[in-house]
């Protein structure tokens, strides 16, 4: 029974443990990707390495045997740069997109391909629920967003982007009209108050979000009703006033109290807020004369300086965002600032550090190859875009399936669960650093219930080791020699073909998003049962 050192920590272990059995007994977390307990280990990602003995050459903690008096270090600076550069070297090899264009180009990353595809499930609850995730006046951007996201949209390159913001329209006025809009749980109150001096896009925004998140919010304004720029800047036309009522009172019924009629600055002071509330979010949209000064807040060349990931501006606990904020004033810019506000906020309110939203890491596609789009587009409704009649109305049931039918799903399905993308997050890996000419985007989607995307796969041969065990009659295998070295599946049958039994366990064992579940019932990442549109099983391999 070996004894050895991790970080200065001693450990005994069983005869034949590795340094990451040890590590796992100290609780020492080390990182993994290649390695599933229970699977020979391939050590091929080299994710897990540490340094042993003082060494230069790291070696795998996953298939590194302990052996007496070892001393590892599995946390210094050296240690973290290989681990980093291993990242990198896989990210160099790796085509997909962890989040669609469209949600990369949304201020407030909406998930589209999500929302899409549970609209052409028929699951309208579940899409008003991915909508309202991300933007708490839905019904309002619906009909006024500029849709930077439709200019993203890959859609583009083949013909005409799907109308996602008629889509989203279409998701909220249903929800709107229906007896029960949604109306998200709120967390316990937290007995934290907010102050809001704005009842704009960006403060009902914010007010939205830290209700659910257990704080009690009043929003100020010196209007006689909330709603800013949306009530008294916007034509009735663009915007129903009855519609932009309805949204704010589902803000309302969360619990943020609203008082109109008053400046802060003349009717109440910033002192007076920051006496009576643990916090204040200031979104007065755009700046007049003297009002930052009026409430002791610095300004810069945009408005109000503010720290840009936290909205922290000079006074503390004082948060200040939206257009009041900004040279460029978007509603869509101004409810996301109010989400991510929200986020910092309660960091400020419950003691934690104030870092704002984690920042998520995504690598891309980015420009297409010749004959991509094809692969994209293959089983994909091939017509124009669905316009509603008469112009400026939404869709119809009918019209918004048929529209959610035009996207090409773009997104990776396993966004949440891929080690790579966690571990490169973690690690702050660049994906650029080792770049070269990256292989063709091919999607393989004969299987009726997951996806192979070789572009993503990272050789660790688990789930070849997962087919042979399940004894899978054809299985997978690896083809190809060096850098072209590929799994598939043996005398070029389809993946449906060879993963006839062991498809949900190669799935759930696939450290990225290679294999991962279609999630075509509107889900994300877990086996598909209900369908709405099955594409065709005509993706090959080129
Ligand atoms: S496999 Fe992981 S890193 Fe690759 S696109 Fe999917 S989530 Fe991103
Ligand atoms: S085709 Fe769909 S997933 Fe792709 S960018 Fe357009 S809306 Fe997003
Ligand atoms: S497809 Fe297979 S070999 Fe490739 S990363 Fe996933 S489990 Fe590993
Ligand atoms: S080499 Fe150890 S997890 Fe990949």
């Amino acid at each position: 029974m070996p004894t050895i050192t991790i970080d200065n920590r001693q450990v005994e272990v069983d005869n034949g443990a590795t340094i990451l059995d040890a590590a796992a007994k100290l609780g020492i977390e080390i990182p993994t990707m290649c390695f599933l307990k229970g699977y020979k280990p391939s050590t091929s990602c080299m994710v897990c390495v540490v340094k042993v003995n003082g060494s230069d050459n790291l070696v795998p903690a996953c298939g590194t045997i302990a052996e007496e008096g070892m001393r590892v270090e599995s946390d210094s600076e050296e240690v973290h740069q290989a681990r980093k550069a291993a990242l990198e070297l896989l990210l160099s090899d790796h085509v997909g997109d962890c989040i669609g264009p469209c949600q990369a180009a949304c201020p407030a990353r909406m998930n589209i391909p999500l929302m899409i595809r549970q609209i052409a499930a028929g699951k309208l609850g579940d899409a008003i629920a991915t909508v309202k995730k991300d933007i708490a006046l839905a019904a309002v951007l619906g009909r006024i967003c500029p849709k930077p996201c439709e200019q993203a949209c890959r859609r583009t390159v083949f013909d005409e982007p799907v109308s996602i913001c008629l889509l989203k329209r279409y998701v909220a006025d249903l929800d709107l009209q229906s007896a029960n809009p949604y109306s998200p749980a709120c967390k316990p109150g937290r007995d934290k108050r907010v102050a809001i001096v704005g009842a704009g896009p960006a403060g009902l925004a914010a007010a939205y979000y830290l209700q659910i998140d257990g704080y009690s919010c009043t929003i100020f304004d010196d209007h006689e009703k909330p709603g800013g720029m949306l009530q008294y800047a916007v034509g009735e036309q663009q915007l129903p006033r009855d519609l932009l009522d309805n949204e704010i009172a589902l803000v309302r019924k969360l619990g943020a109290g609203f008082q109109g009629t008053t400046r802060i600055g003349t009717t109440l002071t910033m002192e007076d807020l920051r006496r009576d509330f643990d916090a204040v979010f200031v979104a007065i949209g755009k700046l007049e004369l003297g009002d930052a000064e009026s409430m002791g807040l610095q300004t810069g060349p945009n408005g109000i300086a503010i720290n840009n990931r936290t909205y922290e501006t000079n006074l503390p606990g004082v948060f200040a965002g939206g257009g009041t904020v900004r040279k460029r004033r978007l509603a869509v810019r101004a409810v996301a600032d109010g989400k991510e506000a929200a986020v910092a906020i309660g960091q400020y309110l419950s003691g934690r550090p104030v870092t704002g939203p984690p920042i998520a890491f995504n690598t891309r596609i980015g420009k297409l190859k010749d004959g991509e789009i094809e692969v994209f587009m293959a089983g994909v409704a091939k017509g124009n875009r669905v316009t509603p009649s008469p112009e400026g109305s939404g869709f119809s049931t009918r019209q918004a399936r048929d529209e959610a039918a035009r996207c090409m799903h773009c997104d990776c399905r396993k966004p949440q669960s891929c080690k790579l993308r966690q571990y490169a997050r973690q690690y702050r890996a660049k994906p650029s650093r080792y770049k070269g000419q990256r292989r063709s985007f091919v999607q393989q989607l004969q299987h009726p219930d997951i996806i192979y995307e070789p572009g993503k796969c990272i050789n660790c041969g688990l789930c070849i080791q997962i087919a042979s065990q399940a004894r899978e009659p054809l299985g997978l295998t690896f083809i190809g020699r060096g850098f072209d070295v590929r799994v598939a599946v043996p005398f070029d049958h389809s993946i449906a073909e060879g993963l006839k039994h062991a498809a949900n366990q190669c799935v759930e064992a696939c450290p990225t998003g290679a294999l991962a579940f279609k999630g075509k019932n509107g889900s994300t990442g877990s086996p598909s049962r209900a369908n709405s549109r099955d594409r065709p099983q005509n993706k090959h391999e080129s």
